[in-house]
This record gives C-alpha cells, sequence and structure tokens, in this order.
C-alpha cells in the first residue's frame, strides 16, 4: 500500500488530483482509517503491532503528500510568473477623487479660524422646535420680526430652522458657567420661504456664533468679527460696522466689507457704494439670557450670524447663488483645492 500509495501521489499532477489521492488514502474512508477501524476486532497483543505499522505507513504517506503539494505549489507560481507578467512601468489609471464642495471649504475655513480663537463648534438641527427657533430669542407669536424670516411649517409648533440661532439658544440653556464662558459657532442649512433667484435660495448656509461670559464688551465682538473676516476675504479689505436691529440683540450692528474692484465706474460685485455687508451681529439682549436662565446682570456676550453662501460669493466672485445647488461639475471642479 505504501509504496502503490507514494507511487500515485507523485503521479499527481495538479493539486486538485492530489487532493483526491489524499482522501482517498488517508481519508475516513480510505484502507489505513479502515485498519485502525478494524483494531476492535483484534486481541489485546495483536494490537499495538498493527495500530503502529498502520500509523507509520500513514504518517508515511502523509509526507509524501506534503512534499508532492509543496512541489506543485511551487510549479504553479512559476508558471503564473511565467505567464502573469505585469508591465509596471505602463502608466496607471489616474482615479477620479471627489473634492469638498466651495461651500464646504468655506465652513472649513470658518471653523479653523473660530476654533483658533477659542470656540468650539456645535452642530444642531435642522427640524426646529418654533420655541428655540423664535420664543426664546425675543421673537414671540406675532412679533413683526417673524415676518423677516418666511417660514416652512412642519405642524403648528416644529418648523425648518430659519437661521442658526436655535443652536444659540440652546447651547446657553445647556452651558455650566461656571466652568468659563461659552465661546461657540454652528455651521448648517437654513430654510426659508422664499423665491430662489441669483441672489436667494429657499436653502442656505449659516454660522452663526457667540461669546457669553463675563465682561465681555462690544470691543471684544469688533475684534473678533474682524478677524474672522480678514481670514477669509484677507488683509487688505476694509471692515465697517453700521448700527441695525434684530430682536435678540441690543444694540445690533451689520458689518461690510469694501468691495473687490472699485474703478471710476463703480465695483464689482456690490455695484455703486464701495461696500457689501456680510453679517449681522449684536450684544444678546437681556430677554434671550433670561430666557435661557442665565442672569442678564452677571452674563453678558455677543452674537453673530452670516451667510456662507454669501461669503463663497465674495471670496470667489460667483455671481449666481443657484450655482451651489445644481451641482454642476464644471462649476464644482473650479473649487477643487489641488496639491
Ligand atoms: N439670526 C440672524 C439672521 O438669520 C443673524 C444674526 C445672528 C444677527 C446673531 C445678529 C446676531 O439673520
Amino acid at each position: 500500500l505504501q509504496q502503490k500509495g507514494s507511487q500515485d501521489i507523485k503521479a499527481a499532477s495538479d493539486l486538485k488530483q492530489l487532493n483526491d489521492i489524499r482522501v482517498k488514502l488517508l481519508g475516513k474512508k480510505g484502507p489505513i482509517t479502515e485498519v485502525l477501524r478494524g483494531m476492535r476486532d483484534l486481541t489485546k497483543e495483536e494490537r499495538p503491532a498493527v495500530g503502529s505499522f498502520a500509523n507509520k505507513v500513514r504518517d508515511a504517506l502523509a509526507e509524501v503528500v506534503d512534499q508532492k503539494k509543496a512541489e506543485l505549489e511551487q510549479a504553479k507560481i512559476e508558471q503564473q510568473l511565467a505567464t502573469e507578467t505585469i508591465d509596471v512601468t505602463l502608466p496607471g489609471d489616474q482615479p477620479k477623487i471627489g473634492a469638498h464642495h466651495v461651500i464646504s471649504q468655506v465652513i472649513e475655513q470658518l471653523e479653523d479660524t473660530f476654533l483658533g480663537m477659542g470656540f468650539k463648534v456645535v452642530y444642531g438641527y435642522e427640524v426646529e422646535e418654533e420655541k428655540y427657533n423664535f420664543e426664546m430669542l425675543n421673537m414671540p407669536k406675532d412679533h413683526p420680526a417673524r415676518d423677516m424670516q418666511d417660514t416652512f411649517y412642519i405642524t403648528k409648533d416644529v418648523l425648518m430652522r430659519t437661521h442658526m440661532s436655535p443652536d444659540e439658544a440652546r447651547e446657553l440653556e445647556k452651558h455650566d458657567f461656571s466652568q468659563g464662558p461659552l465661546k461657540m459657532v454652528s455651521p448648517g442649512r437654513v430654510y426659508r420661504r422664499d423665491t430662489d433667484d441669483a441672489t436667494h435660495s429657499h436653502q442656505f448656509f449659516q454660522m452663526e456664533g457667540q461669546y457669553i461670559g463675563k465682561n465681555v464688551t462690544m470691543a471684544d465682538l469688533k475684534g473678533t468679527l474682524e478677524f474672522a473676516i480678514r481670514q477669509i476675504f484677507g488683509e487688505e479689505r476694509e471692515i465697517r460696522f453700521r448700527p441695525s436691529y434684530f430682536p435678540f440683540t441690543e444694540p445690533s450692528v451689520e458689518v461690510d466689507i469694501s468691495c473687490f474692484k472699485c474703478n471710476g465706474k463703480g465695483c464689482d460685485v456690490c455695484k455703486h457704494t464701495g461696500w457689501i455687508e456680510v453679517l449681522g451681529a449684536g450684544m444678546t439682549h437681556p430677554n434671550v439670557l433670561k430666557a435661557a436662565g442665565v442672569d442678564p446682570e452677571i452674563y453678558g456676550g455677543f452674537a453673530f450670524g452670516l451667510g456662507i453662501d454669501r461669503f463663497a460669493m465674495l471670496k470667489y466672485g460667483i455671481d449666481d447663488i443657484r450655482n451651489f445647488y445644481q451641482n454642476d461639475v464644471r462649476f464644482l471642479t473650479q473649487f477643487e483645492k489641488r496639491g
């Protein structure tokens, strides 16, 4: 058996055949297993001799199988090496790599800027409670300022957020002032019932933020916002603060930057005045603090809100907000950051 088995094994021409032979010889139904199984019919004296002989034959055959297997595997690899050559000098396929949307790029830049000034970044809810979107921001029902933000309602009390201020109310309510001031920004999508055109969209992006603590002043507001604007638009831009009105801040300001290219005939992007508004801000109204359970006698600070689409349009000279949402690759690829 051992001799015949060895011959068969050595004659195997591929791995599959070898395996079949191995099963036939050494498997559960093979002759050796049969002999070992038959041991129970033998006498006590016969058993050790037969057993050890059978084991020896089995081990010897198993070894031949292993040798042959290694041989065949090696041959297979050699054959593969000979036939499946790859020309590593051929140029590879260029994979098409995506890139961050220009809106995401501006958000990231703003987040970095504010993180650098010790603000944290939070992300709230696109579907909001009316309470956080309006009520807690000093805009009770029937407040005329609600008309400034024509709203998509889901139910009477639930709506698509119209600005990022609800995040500010939520954070204010949660914050433990014994641990220090609250400095946060929150970027995200907001929704308003607007007819879409070059400068209006029913959906756009804002970033709002606030710094509430002890002794936070208008000077902090100015310094913080000037720094952030310069980070995005460059050092040479002039910045001016104008008085304005928002229900949640008092006093309120709007911030303008000087235009791109101005010549004798006027200015690119912002036409005639030479200035364009980039954000709204102000000192947080005591009613907003009170609504969130914060004592306005001790704590105060500023809040601001800016349109990210508008920032992107001004920064890159884009004249139609709809470009951001149409996903035309010819538009999008212009803002791919390379290398
Ligand atoms: N929430 C305002 C808006 O959406 C922006 C703003 C935020 C203004 C904070 C002042 C202070 O228009």
